[in-house]
């Protein structure tokens, strides 16, 4: 009898096949109602004696089921190999999120100023009256309060008037929080929100970031302060070289006091942030031998350093949730 021969030729037919055509040429081959082997098989029976009849019949019934599930196991296989896949139709484009460019900003800022060893400090947002202002060297009821208009938060009685909450103005109180709790020499600087109680327009925003630096150590200078302000223009601007100047100004918490402005390419001079000396009464205030320490302190607008790199319009546009804008970083 032909069984074994054929079970193994159709085994062999059946894994060559790679198409639905192929398979389904194997399908007639063996299935086929007039040529199939299957049925040539069964037609040839008729000539057999009833014994053989009888062992041959139910052999060959078995060799057909068999054959006819490898051939449908096969046609799964296949199909789900090419799943109707038209490799014509254009690719579908995954929409990847990507990071905020005043994250992106900070990073870099980061980077950098890690690189020159300054260490990245936290504090938190929610700020005592007294990190904000007392600390800093000003006063309540001092003018100087006036140059940061205040988010107050209304105080539980359990707190008392010591104690007055605010979302602080600045990143400055970081600098007190710091020199609290660690002896110099060190040189930090703080990344985070800062809050004004104040109009918006395309340079304003009540909510915005600044960075903060602070650098302690023995016979540091404005030169110092000039030497590194300048490499981080430098680096965060990709500049070869840029000019920085100082312009005097005013800040309670540092004596001298200067606006740090920087002049790119050609440009005109930009104005970048308000920095100094800290001033003795603060580093007294933390406990600090003032003789033999000094630093330098600046404070900078996360916004401002993005806005001139990408050249944006309005700083408004940060959080504005259009996607428009935010996808071009
Ligand atoms: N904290 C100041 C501000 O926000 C900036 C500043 C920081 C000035 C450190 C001097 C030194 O306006």
């Amino acid at each position: 009898m032909d069984i074994q021969r054929i079970r193994q030729k159709a085994i062999e037919d059946i894994s060559a096949a790679v198409t639905a055509e192929e398979i389904f040429t194997v399908k007639i081959k063996y299935l086929g109602r007039k040529q199939g082997e299957i049925n040539l098989l069964l037609r040839a029976l008729k000539d057999f004696s009833e014994e053989d009849k009888r062992k041959s019949g139910p052999l060959i019934q078995q060799l057909k089921n068999e054959i006819e599930s490898a051939i449908l196991f096969r046609e799964k296989e296949l199909n789900a190999n090419n799943a109707n896949i038209d490799i014509t139709i254009p690719g579908k484009k995954i929409d990847y999120g990507h990071l905020h460019p005043i994250t992106q900003t900070e990073d870099d800022v980061r980077q950098i100023f890690n690189s020159m060893n300054f260490s990245v400090i936290d504090g938190p947002e929610i700020e005592d009256e007294y990190y904000n202002f007392d600390a800093l060297n000003i006063p309540p009821n001092h003018p100087a309060r006036e140059m940061w208009d205040t988010f107050w938060i209304q105080s539980n009685k359990k707190d008392g008037a010591q104690n007055k909450r605010l979302l602080r103005t600045h990143t400055s109180p970081v600098q007190i929080r710091y020199m609290e709790t660690h002896k110099p020499p060190f040189q930090i600087i703080s990344i985070g929100r800062a809050f004004r109680y104040e109009a918006t327009d395309a340079t304003h925003e009540t909510n915005f970031n600044q960075v903060e630096g602070l650098a302690i150590d023995r016979n540091i200078s404005l030169a110092n302060f000039k030497f590194v302000i300048s490499e981080f223009f430098r680096q965060f601007f990709h500049q070869k070289i840029v000019q920085v100047r100082f312009r005097s100004s005013f800040f309670p918490f540092v004596e001298p006091g200067v606006e740090v402005d920087v002049k790119l390419d050609n440009s005109r001079w930009l104005e970048m942030g308000g920095a100094g000396m800290v001033h003795p009464k603060v580093l007294q205030g933390v406990g600090y031998d003032s003789k033999k320490w000094q630093g330098f302190a600046f404070g900078f607008g996360v916004e401002r350093l993005a806005i001139i790199r990408h050249k944006i319009p309005d700083i408004r546009l940060f959080a504005s949730q259009d996607l428009r804008f935010i996808k071009k970083f």
